[in-house]
């Protein structure tokens, strides 16, 4: 690090007459080209408020451990709340040839208290300022998605509540498979975005130590106190390892690939809303508030914001690979790659707020149509799997034997016409002659979703409790 001018301390600043700040060795100013490849102040002004916090620890702590004076600390605060109030107001000046919003901060500190802000980079260097800066940005993006997942399962329940007994054809390889309950096929999701809620939370509690006191890359020789100012930004430790500290970006990592597999989620939800929303399915109806019209077909009704949200996984995936392709081969410790860290980290949040709130909004909106659903429950012989498992309970036969005879019993309906429960005590008895009447009573697709009352299963007691259950996990 070049030591400034004036201040006669460690560090990136200097007097801004002209020169960047850390240009006590140069001459010349950087070429524009060099200046245009530099310059982050554009996407880095969203690290203010984190840049000011951390600034305020850190003169505190310097304070407190007599490395600057109370009245130079006192005039850093200041100014510090000046800016504050600046950027609040709209006022503050982001200049790019001050480049980042570390110096822009500092150079304006400058300007509003005079050479005291020289003194508030002492023990300090950007790249410990940064990776604290853009650790507590993302610290607070998982705490906010975390917020925003949890308003997503609430009106994810209030439909699964409405509908725990509203039976739907359950599918796999999207033929229908068996009877659920549209209940049931909520709360598959509301587990997801739990996972995926865990995720952030898990990300988080690893995150949480402060990298702030790392320096350069090696630590400072003045008598620095890191738990204070760790305790001081809400962390739970300061990081223990300096080169480690200012060259780690695996938090934001792990917050993009929490990020990608709960865009994963989200595209599989925005999928099934489409295809129901189809007149083929007409298993929903969104209102006019999250539908779009056709400019040129009068009659459409397009579920263009589910549309979108399947679409923008692609933006989520590809911010997790992109800050993963920066990182690869790194050598330690900071390297002025890393500064591309912010750009796709940012996007990908504001991908998935919007995502997820427009997800959250559907699910509030959507409407049910319960009679084309139950319709859909019962056909394509969704009860078959009841059939061969009555024929196993009640005439003890082999299930391999079962599935050979209700096969038999589809392709006879499949002969007539007719659905497994229109076939006639005759047709039944030809099939095997100990079938009785009791074989009616499993054919329906609400006997076999309320069968079904293994723990987790479709039956809707099964879907109420789970129900309960996360009612009482999000309370
Ligand atoms: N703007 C830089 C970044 O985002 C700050 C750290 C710069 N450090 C340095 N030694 N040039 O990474």
């Amino acid at each position: 690090m070049a030591t400034s001018g004036s201040s006669g301390q460690g560090g990136d600043q200097g007097p801004s007459g002209g020169q960047a700040m850390w240009g006590g060795r140069f001459s010349a100013k950087p070429a524009e080209m060099m200046q245009a490849i530099n310059v982050s102040i554009g996407f880095d002004k969203r690290l203010a408020a984190q840049d000011l916090a951390g600034s305020r620890a850190h003169a505190a702590m310097l304070a407190a451990q007599g490395i600057v004076s109370a009245a130079d600390e006192a005039a850093i605060q200041d100014g510090l709340s000046r800016i504050e109030a600046e950027i609040a107001e709209g006022t503050f000046p982001f200049r790019d040839e001050f480049e980042d919003i570390h110096m822009n901060v500092e150079a304006r500190l400058r300007e509003l208290i005079g050479p005291a802000a020289g003194r508030l980079h002492t023990a300090r260097s950007r790249n410990d300022q940064v990776a604290l800066d853009f650790r507590m940005w993302v610290r607070e993006a998982c705490d906010r998605t975390v917020g925003q997942l949890q308003a997503l399962q609430r009106s994810l329940l209030a439909q699964a509540e409405a509908h725990a007994e509203t039976l739907m054809p359950g599918f796999t390889h999207l033929q229908p498979a068996q009877p659920v309950t549209f209940g049931h096929h909520l709360m598959a999701y509301v587990e997801m975005f739990g996972r995926d809620a865990g995720r952030f939370a898990d990300a988080r509690a690893r995150m949480n130590e402060c990298p702030l006191g790392a320096a350069a890359l090696a630590g400072s020789p003045f008598p620095i106190d890191r738990h204070a100012t760790a305790s001081a930004l809400g962390f739970d430790r300061p990081t223990a390892n300096s080169l480690d500290s200012v060259s780690s970006r695996d938090f934001a990592l792990e917050a993009l690939a929490a990020g990608a597999i709960c865009a994963t989620h989200l595209s599989r939800l925005a999928e099934e809303i489409v295809v129901w929303m189809t007149p083929q399915f007409g298993f929903i109806r969104l209102s006019d508030a999250f539908t779009t019209g056709s400019s040129i077909m009068p009659q459409k009704k397009n579920p263009d914001a589910a549309e979108l949200v399947r679409a923008k996984a692609g933006r989520m995936l590809a911010a997790f690979t992109q800050l993963a392709v920066v990182m690869k081969g790194l050598p330690l410790a900071y390297s002025k790659d890393m500064q591309e860290d912010k750009v796709p980290t940012f996007e990908a949040f504001d991908v998935l707020d919007l995502s997820i709130g427009a997800m959250t909004g559907m699910i509030g909106d959507l409407s049910a149509n319960a009679g084309r659903m139950a319709a859909a429950a019962g056909a394509g012989f969704s009860t078959a799997t009841d059939l061969a498992d009555w024929l196993v309970r009640t005439l003890d036969m082999p299930f391999r034997d079962a599935h050979h005879v209700t096969g038999a019993a589809v392709k006879r309906a499949e002969q007539l016409g007719c659905d497994l429960a229109d076939l006639s005590l005759d047709e039944m008895k030809a099939l095997d002659p100990r079938i009785g009447e009791g074989v009616y009573e499993v054919l329906t697709p609400a006997a076999s979703a309320a069968s079904r009352k293994s723990y987790g299963g479709t039956a809707p007691d099964q879907v109420r409790s789970q129900i309960a259950r996360w009612k009482d996990v999000l309370k």
